[in-house]
């Protein structure tokens, strides 16, 4: 069996069985790359069952990438509440501005200038270049990585096998319809080569895949077990006399960037004498777990250089991360009680 013959089976499998999104359109690059460039943004590190309703939002409100580029930041951050790595939201907004001012609002299809764009990595580019442009550029991600390593059996770890893939994937990808094949690869995926329980009785790989039928196709790839770091901290609610609450607007660098916040610091205690509420606030990032305990603190200024106090009903009015959407849900508990 060819590269070439096993990239059409999947191609013809695609053709009938591939899933419809609404980012997606069937035989060829999508007519419109701004909608690639959203939809693969909201797509880093997010399943395609939460982004559905997250990209019709955004897609509604700014339908061009000039209407993006012309956003408040505030805006895009308010309709991205919710997905989580903020950092996402701005690269975006920036990218499109970007777009508009040094490239004339023309997408560009040139690798290294798409390179120049803000939060596009070597897998973005990949998979912008091929649903946007219909480019024979090879799409890598984790589905990828998993169906290629159970097609030729591939049993040791991710680490050592991870070029061995690249070279496989490259090889499989068509030259005829890339951006067909990136959306079928990925769906196969996403719904036949499943991590859990795989449905190998649907694949149209199945006759010449190497784990079809093995005990250990569940176990492939194999992925060495990183220990997710702890971190426990704590976060102040303070309130001045009118019962408003301090938040502050998170500076614009790094982790949850751009957000409202509680003040709150990721090891100890941040006022000595605040008072300890017993309850606590859970997140797990990608690389550590955050414990956050809950203090009070009673102020009519704010202790901190920055800060602004309101009324805790109007929390809702500005964008917060996950993690201080679990605090507010403590304080609009503790108000119902
Ligand atoms: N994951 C990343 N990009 C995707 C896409 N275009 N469709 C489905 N899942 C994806």
């Amino acid at each position: 069996m060819t590269d070439t013959n096993l990239s059409t089976l999947l191609l013809k499998w695609y053709n009938t069985n591939g899933r419809s999104l609404p980012w997606r359109v069937k035989g060829g690059a999508h007519p419109d790359p701004y909608v690639i460039l959203v939809s693969e943004f909201m797509l880093q590190q997010t399943t395609v069952k939460t982004v559905i309703p997250y990209f019709h939002r955004f897609m509604a409100r700014f339908p061009t990438v000039q209407a993006l580029a012309d956003a408040d930041i505030e805006e895009v951050y308010q309709l991205w509440q919710g997905l989580g790595y903020y950092t996402r939201a701005r690269s975006l907004h920036t990218t499109a501005q970007i777009i508009v001012n040094d490239f004339g609002g023309k997408f560009p299809e040139q690798r290294q200038d798409i390179l120049k764009l803000k939060g596009i990595g070597p897998y973005t580019v990949a998979s912008f270049l091929a649903l946007a442009f219909n480019q024979p550029e090879t799409v890598i991600d984790g589905n990828v990585m998993r169906i290629i390593a159970r097609l030729y059996h591939l049993t040791d770890s991710l680490d050592v096998i991870a070029d061995t893939i690249r070279a496989k994937a490259k090889t499989l990808t068509s030259q005829e319809y890339p951006a067909d094949y990136a959306s079928a690869i990925m769906d196969l995926g996403a719904t036949v080569c499943t991590p859990k329980n795989p449905q190998c009785l649907l694949c149209p790989w199945a006759e010449y895949c190497q784990s079809k039928g093995t005990a250990d196709v569940e176990q492939i790839p194999v992925r060495r077990k990183l220990e997710k770091k702890e971190k426990h901290g704590s976060v102040c609610l303070i309130y001045n006399s009118k019962g408003e609450v301090l938040i502050r607007k998170r500076t614009e660098k790094g982790l949850l960037s751009g957000l409202y916040e509680f003040p709150w610091i990721d090891e100890g205690v941040l006022f000595a004498n605040a008072e300890d509420t017993g309850n606590e606030v859970t997140h797990v990032f990608t690389h550590f777990k955050l414990t956050l305990r809950i203090y009070t603190f009673q102020s009519n200024t704010s202790p901190l250089s920055d800060g602004m106090f309101v009324s805790p009903k109007t929390l809702e009015n500005y964008p917060f991360s996950t993690l201080m959407k679990k605090v507010i849900k403590y304080l609009s508990h503790k108000v119902s009680k």
